[in-house]
């Protein structure tokens, strides 16, 4: 392979520009020419392909966000879609690309290489909700970013004698919500993954209170939601003064962290090493310590668990 293309897609995340920097620069050590794509799917639709070199990606590891934007394409998700972006691989050159993106961005990869582009996936989302690998491009800064507004909302709780109930974000999963959670010593944990049982929290509440606990950080999941009407009834239930925060999009942004730099770096590589051996359709994952990679579709069609036993130690040292 000659050239190759790299996108962004899907919700950015704190690391990817880290990955791109990484395919740009692995991809050119290897005598590759490399095609920046600009906005997802969208810009492979509408031909918006930047070349780039090495110093096109200078200065970007320490920057949140992504330099190349995202976007959801729902054009792509059309067969019209996929054979206008086709074409706009064949006008360039790209004879493969990098998607740096989540499960939806995924399934673009699969169709891409199916129509004879192939494709490497790199799984970048704060969410870490990608079955086929245990680590996500952004988990850790957006896990940092929110213990950060945790611990600023706990001083205030504190003061007050209150409780502090916050949606971290995971639409669908609540491994943020999880680590986030034990790491802010929260009293409650509420994700999608195990059913949500109210009374048991306020009960909970109750009896932390009497052994002389005055204020409680609950941390809840975007994916369970109504952190306004829960926060209201813990305050009917207990008498506790309570107050919801949603911390939003601030968890999607910042500079990486170390690990979030290192391991989008990592997987970037690994995902140009395969495209230069001629081998798509695969997404890059992190499992047991090290990298490594699958089949698109086979990784699509994994099922990830979630750690009960987090939650078990979290209700242990929450007391
Ligand atoms: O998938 C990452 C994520 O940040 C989710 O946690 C959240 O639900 C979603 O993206 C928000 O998407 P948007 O930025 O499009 O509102």
């Amino acid at each position: 392979m000659k050239t190759i293309g790299v996108l962004t897609s899907g919700g950015d995340a704190p690391g990817m520009n880290a990955a791109i920097r990484a395919v740009v620069r692995t991809a050119i050590s290897l005598g590759m020419n490399v095609k920046g794509i600009k906005s997802g799917y969208s810009g492979l639709i509408h031909d918006e392909v930047v070349d780039l070199d090495a110093r096109s990606v200078s200065d970007i590891i320490s920057r949140g966000g992504t330099m190349l934007y995202t976007a959801r394409s729902k054009r792509f998700m059309t067969e019209e879609g996929v054979l206008e972006a086709v074409e706009t691989c064949k006008r360039h050159g790209i004879e493969g690309v990098v998607v740096i993106g989540g499960d939806g961005s995924f399934r673009g990869a699969r169709d891409l290489s199916n129509h004879g582009i192939p494709c490497v996936g790199v799984p970048g989302t704060i969410d870490n909700d990608i079955s086929s690998t245990e680590y996500t491009i952004g988990f850790d800064t957006a896990m940092n970013t929110a213990i950060e507004m945790i611990d600023k909302i706990r001083d205030t709780a504190q003061s007050h004698h209150r409780c502090s109930v916050i949606e971290v974000m995971g639409r669908h999963a609540g491994y943020i919500a999880l680590q986030v959670g034990i790491a802010t010593g929260a009293t409650g944990i509420l994700v999608p993954e195990i059913p949500v049982d109210l009374d048991r929290l306020v009960k909970k509440i109750v009896e932390v209170e009497k052994t002389g606990k005055k204020h409680f950080i609950i941390v809840v999941a975007e994916g369970v939601g109504g952190v306004d009407k829960i926060a209201e009834y813990i305050q009917e239930k207990t008498g506790i003064d309570s107050r919801a925060t949603v911390l939003g999009h601030v968890q999607r942004g910042g500079s990486p962290t170390v690990r979030d730099r290192v391991r989008a770096t990592q997987m970037g590589n690994a995902a140009v090493h395969l495209l230069y051996k001629g081998i798509g359709n695969r997404v890059v994952a992190y499992r047991r310590g090290e990298i490594v990679d699958f089949d698109i579709f086979e990784a699509l069609n994994m099922i990830k668990t979630f750690d009960a036993g987090m939650i078990d130690v979290a209700h242990e040292t929450a007391i």
